[in-house]
C-alpha cells in the first residue's frame, strides 16, 4: 500500500495535546497523539509488515509491481485495523422490543430483574443450533469488518450453564477459522445468574467447578459482570483466580451502574483490562494506572442506555493507555468501530487523533498485546509497525479525522488482515 495522504502507524510518544487541526484543516503543529506519515507506504510480507515509512523509501526496496497485491493509496488514509476488545457477538434471539420498552423508561436493569435482558438471550442462545449461532455471528463480523474492525474479542455468557458456554465458545472458534477477522475468546460464564441458580454463591460454585474446567481450553480471557444485584466483589474475585488457575487472564465488567469496587479487585490481580467504568473516580483510575490494566470504555452502551459517558479524562490523567470498544450485544447493537469512535468524540469528549488511537492501539493492548504472558493476539497488534501484523484499513477519505467525523455511513474501502485482503 504506497502514497498514502496520510499514513497512521501508531501512538506518538506523548499522550496529550497537539492534535487540533489549524484553521484551513491542516495540523497545525506535530501530532503528540497518533505518529502520522505524510505520502506513507508500507510492505506486508508473510503476514506481517516488513517496512513502512515514506513511499520512496518503502517503494525502493518493494516495487509495487512486485507485489502480489498493490493498492495505490494517493488521497486516502491508511490506518492499522480497528480492535474491537470487548463485544459479546455470539448470541441469538430478538430484543428490539426492550429498546421500545427503554425509550418508555424501563430501566436496564429492572428488564433483568423481570427475567429479560442477558435472560432472555441465554434461552434463545440455548434453543439456537451452532450452526444458527455460527451464521448469525458470521454475519455479524462481516458488519464489524466493513467498519474496520480486523481483530474482536468476543464473549461467551449467553449459556450460563457448561453445555451452551462451550458451544459458544465453539462457535467463536469455528467463526475464527471461516473469517478473516481475527477473533479473540474470553468465558464468560459470569455474566448474570441464571433463573435455575438457587443463589448467587451456587452459581459461582457451578462456574468455577463445572464450567470453567470444560471451557477453559477454548477461551484466552475469563470475564465477569461485577455489579449490584449481580456478582459481587467478592463473587467476581472467585470467579477471576479459579479461571486464572486455569490459564484465562482477567478482564472485568466493572462500575457500569453501581460503584462497586470492581477497578480496585482488577488492579488487585493485575487483570488485563477494566471495562464499562461509567462510575469509576479519580482513585480507580490511580489504582488501574498503577497496575497496568487498561481502562475499556464503550461509549455506545451509554449511548444506548441514555446514560452520562464515562470520563476519559480521568484514566488518560492517571497515566493509562485507554481502549475504546463497541460492546456490541443485543442491547447495545451497534457493531461498528467507526460510530464507536464517532460517540468517543461526540459523547465523551476525546479528539479524532485520540478515539483512533483508542480503537487500534489501545484495543490491542486491552487484549494483551506485547504482554509477556499473554499471546491472544501478535505482538504491536492494532499498530503498523515492522515485525507487527499486515492488519491495515485503506479509509476512502483524506485523514483520520473522517472516521469520527462522518457517521452513519462508513470509511472503510480495504481492509487487509495479516497482509490477505479481507474487505473489498
Ligand atoms: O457489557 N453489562 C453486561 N453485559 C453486557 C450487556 C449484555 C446484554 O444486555 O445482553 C454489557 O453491556
Ligand atoms: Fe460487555
Amino acid at each position: 500500500v504506497y502514497g498514502a495522504t496520510e499514513l497512521v502507524t501508531g501512538p506518538a510518544a506523548a499522550t496529550t495535546g497537539g492534535d487540533h487541526p489549524g484553521g484551513d484543516g491542516a495540523p497545525a503543529i506535530p501530532d503528540a497523539v497518533l505518529e502520522r506519515i505524510e505520502d506513507g507506504a508500507v510492505a506486508i510480507a508473510d503476514g506481517e509488515v516488513v517496512a513502512v515509512g515514506p513511499t520512496e523509501d518503502v517503494v525502493r526496496k518493494y516495487p509495487p509491481e512486485n507485489a502480489a497485491d498493490a493498492v495505490d493509496a494517493s488521497g486516502k488514509t491508511v490506518l492499522p485495523g480497528f480492535v474491537d476488545s470487548h463485544t459479546h457477538a455470539v448470541f441469538a434471539g430478538d430484543r428490539s422490543d426492550e429498546f421500545a420498552a427503554k425509550l418508555r423508561g424501563k430501566p436496564y436493569q429492572e428488564i433483568l430483574a423481570d427475567g429479560g435482558g442477558i435472560l432472555r438471550t441465554v434461552r434463545a442462545t440455548r434453543d439456537a443450533s451452532e450452526a444458527t449461532l455460527l451464521e448469525n455471528l458470521l454475519e455479524r463480523l462481516d458488519t464489524m469488518l466493513a467498519s474496520g474492525a480486523t481483530t474482536v474479542e468476543v464473549k461467551s455468557g449467553y449459556g450460563l450453564e457448561t453445555e451452551t458456554e462451550r458451544k459458544l465458545l465453539e462457535v467463536v472458534e469455528r467463526a475464527d477459522d471461516e473469517h478473516p477477522i481475527r477473533l479473540v475468546p474470553t468465558f464468560m460464564g459470569a455474566h448474570a445468574v441464571p433463573e435455575a441458580a438457587e443463589t448467587t454463591a451456587d452459581y459461582v460454585d457451578r462456574v468455577i467447578e463445572e464450567q470453567l474446567p470444560a471451557v477453559a481450553d477454548h477461551a484466552v480471557f475469563c470475564d465477569v459482570f461485577c455489579e449490584e444485584d449481580v456478582f459481587s466483589v467478592a463473587d467476581s474475585r472467585r470467579v477471576l483466580e479459579a479461571g486464572r488457575e486455569h490459564g484465562l487472564e482477567p478482564k472485568i465488567h466493572a462500575e457500569e451502574f453501581a460503584h462497586l469496587g470492581g477497578s480496585q479487585l482488577a488492579a488487585d490481580l493485575n487483570a488485563v483490562s477494566a471495562d464499562h467504568l461509567l462510575q469509576a473516580t479519580d482513585e480507580d483510575a490511580a489504582a488501574l494506572a498503577d497496575a497496568g490494566v487498561t481502562p475499556t470504555l464503550l461509549p455506545g452502551t451509554a449511548f444506548a442506555l441514555e446514560t452520562a459517558y464515562a470520563d476519559p479524562r480521568r484514566f488518560l490523567a492517571a497515566g493509562s493507555e485507554i481502549a475504546i470498544a463497541t460492546d456490541f450485544n443485543p442491547n447495545c447493537y451497534a457493531p461498528g468501530m467507526e460510530f464507536a469512535a464517532t460517540l468517543a468524540c461526540v459523547g465523551m469528549g476525546l479528539s479524532p487523533a485520540e478515539s483512533i488511537r483508542a480503537g487500534t492501539y489501545g484495543g490491542g493492548i486491552a487484549l494483551g498485546a506485547n504482554h509477556p504472558q499473554i499471546d491472544a493476539v501478535p505482538g504491536d497488534c492494532g499498530t503498523l509497525r515492522e515485525g507487527g501484523p499486515g492488519d491495515l484499513l485503506v479509509l476512502d477519505a483524506p485523514s483520520h479525522a473522517h472516521v469520527p467525523y462522518r457517521f452513519g455511513d462508513s470509511v472503510v474501502e480495504h481492509a487487509f488482515v495479516a497482509g490477505d485482503r479481507a474487505y473489498a
